[in-house]
C-alpha cells in the first residue's frame, strides 16, 4: 500500500510538474513560435520604418561627406564604354546633366553622337550630325543648346555649322563660317554671341575672327587678330573680355591678346615668359587665368604661369611634376584647378592639382588608363568625367570619373 501510495504520489506529483504549463512541450512550442513571429513583426516593422519614414528625411551626402581615411577620391570606369573609340572629339555637359559627345576620329572621322547620362551610369546613341567631323568646337549657348562649329572633314578645315536642341534631340544646319577651320576656339560672350579666333584651313593659319549670332543664326566678321593661332586657348575674363594665349603659326607663340566684345577691338596684352601651344587655361576664382604645359621647339612643357587681368602681366607659378601637352584642365567646385593625361615622350595617366591659394601642385590618384586628346567634363558633386582620347596607338572608346568613393 505504502508502497503503491508512494509511487501515485510521485505519479501525482509528476502529473503536478507537468501540468505547470511552460514545462508541457505543446505549450512551449506555441510560445517559442509566437516569440518568433512577434521578432519577425519587430524586424519588419523596423525595416518598413527605416525606408519609408527615415530615409526620404536623410540629405544627399554625397557631396558632403568628408575623405575620413575609408573614403577616398579615385578614378572609376563607367559601365560601360561608348559605341565607339574617339579622339580630337567634343564633350558638352547639358543643361539636363547629361555629356553630349560629339564626332571625333576613329578609322575615319565620325558624325556619330553619345550621350552619358550620369545619374544611370549609362551611354546611348543620339542623332548623328549631317557632317562628320574632328578638331571642331562644340559651345553650349544660353539657351541650352549646343553650336558645333568647323573641324576637319576628312580632308580640310570646313566652315560647316550644326544645332544641337538637346529638347527635340534634332539637328539644324545654321549658315557656315566666312573660313573653314581647324583646332580653332570658340568662346560664348556675356551676350549670347559666339567668338570663334584663328584656326587653320589647308596651309592658312587665320588672323580672322568671327562671331555668330544666335537671333539670325548667322556669322559676321571679328576683325583680325594680331598673330594667326591655331591650338591656342581663349578664356573669358570675368570683365567680359576674351584673353587669347601662345598657339602657334608654324612656330610657337608666347604672345596674348584681348578682344573687346563691348567695342569689338582687339589689343595686345602682355606675353607669356614660355611659348606654348596646345596647353590649357582656366579661369580661377580670384579673376587670375593660369596656364599650364603645352609644346614649344624645347619639346612638352611642366611650366604653368598666372595671368592677372588688372595689370596684364603674367608671373610664373610652381611648375607641374610632369611636362604634357593635349591635356586637359577643369576648374571644380572648391577652385582647385584638375589636369588630366596627356602626352609628353609617351602618354600620361597621371592626373595634378593645381590649389590657387598655396599654388602648388599635388599628384592625385591616377587615371586607369593613359589617355590624351581626350576630354574632361565637371558633372554635379565635383565629379571629373575624362573620355575617350588616345593611348600609345589605341583610340579609346572608355571613359572613367573621379569621385569619392
Ligand atoms: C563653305 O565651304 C564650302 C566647301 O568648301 C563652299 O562651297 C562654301 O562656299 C563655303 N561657304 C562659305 C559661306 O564660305
Ligand atoms: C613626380 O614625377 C616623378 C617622375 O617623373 C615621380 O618619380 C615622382 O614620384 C612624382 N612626384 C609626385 C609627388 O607625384
Amino acid at each position: 500500500m505504502y508502497k503503491s501510495s508512494q509511487s501515485l504520489d510521485t505519479l501525482v506529483s509528476k502529473d503536478n510538474s507537468q501540468s505547470k504549463w511552460w514545462r508541457n512541450s505543446q505549450y512551449r512550442t506555441i510560445f517559442i513560435f509566437l516569440t518568433i513571429i512577434l521578432a519577425l513583426l519587430i524586424i519588419i516593422l523596423s525595416l518598413m520604418l527605416k525606408y519609408m519614414v527615415f530615409a526620404p528625411m536623410k540629405p544627399e551626402t554625397i557631396v558632403t561627406t568628408i575623405p575620413d581615411g575609408t573614403h577616398q577620391w579615385k578614378w572609376s570606369a563607367t559601365h560601360k564604354n561608348m559605341n565607339v573609340g574617339r579622339k580630337f572629339h567634343t564633350a558638352s555637359v547639358l543643361k539636363n546633366g547629361k555629356v553630349l559627345v560629339i564626332g571625333g576620329f576613329y578609322h575615319d572621322i565620325l558624325n556619330s553622337v553619345e550621350l552619358y547620362d550620369p545619374l544611370k551610369d549609362s551611354w546611348s546613341s543620339a542623332i548623328s550630325m549631317t557632317y562628320g567631323r574632328y578638331m571642331h568646337t562644340a559651345s553650349l549657348l544660353t539657351d541650352g543648346t549646343v553650336l558645333v562649329i568647323g573641324g576637319n572633314d576628312g580632308y580640310t578645315g570646313q566652315n560647316s555649322t550644326e544645332l544641337y536642341d538637346p529638347s527635340t534631340e534634332t539637328w539644324t544646319t545654321v549658315d557656315s563660317m566666312n573660313h573653314g577651320r581647324i583646332k580653332h576656339t570658340a568662346s560664348v560672350l556675356k551676350n549670347g554671341k559666339v567668338l570663334v579666333t584663328g584656326g587653320k584651313h589647308g596651309d592658312d593659319y587665320h588672323r580672322s575672327a568671327e562671331l555668330y549670332d544666335s537671333s539670325t543664326k548667322g556669322w559676321t566678321s571679328a576683325g583680325y587678330m594680331s598673330d594667326a593661332r591655331v591650338e591656342h586657348t581663349a578664356t573669358m575674363l570675368n570683365n567680359g573680355k576674351i584673353l587669347l594665349t601662345g598657339g602657334h603659326n608654324l612656330r610657337a607663340l608666347n604672345t596674348a591678346e584681348l578682344y573687346d566684345p563691348s567695342t569689338g577691338i582687339w589689343t595686345t596684352t602682355g606675353s607669356m615668359n614660355h611659348a606654348r601651344y596646345s596647353h590649357t587655361a582656366s579661369l580661377l576664382t580670384n579673376g587670375k587665368v593660369l596656364v599650364a604645359g603645352g609644346l614649344n621647339s624645347n619639346g612638352a612643357l611642366d611650366s604653368a604661369e598666372l595671368y592677372d587681368p588688372s595689370t596684364e602681366i603674367w608671373t610664373t607659378t610652381a611648375n607641374m611634376n610632369y611636362t604634357r601637352w593635349y591635356a586637359t584642365a577643369s576648374v571644380l567646385a572648391n577652385g582647385n584647378v584638375m589636369v588630366t593625361g596627356g602626352a609628353n615622350d609617351h602618354v600620361l595617366n597621371t592626373v595634378e592639382l593645381y590649389d590657387p591659394s598655396v599654388q602648388t601642385w599635388t599628384t592625385v590618384h591616377n587615371m586607369n588608363g593613359a589617355r590624351h586628346l581626350h576630354t574632361a567634363s565637371v558633372l554635379k558633386n565635383d565629379m571629373v568625367i575624362v573620355i575617350g582620347g588616345r593611348n600609345s596607338d589605341i583610340t579609346l572608346n572608355t571613359a572613367e570619373f573621379y569621385s569619392l568613393v
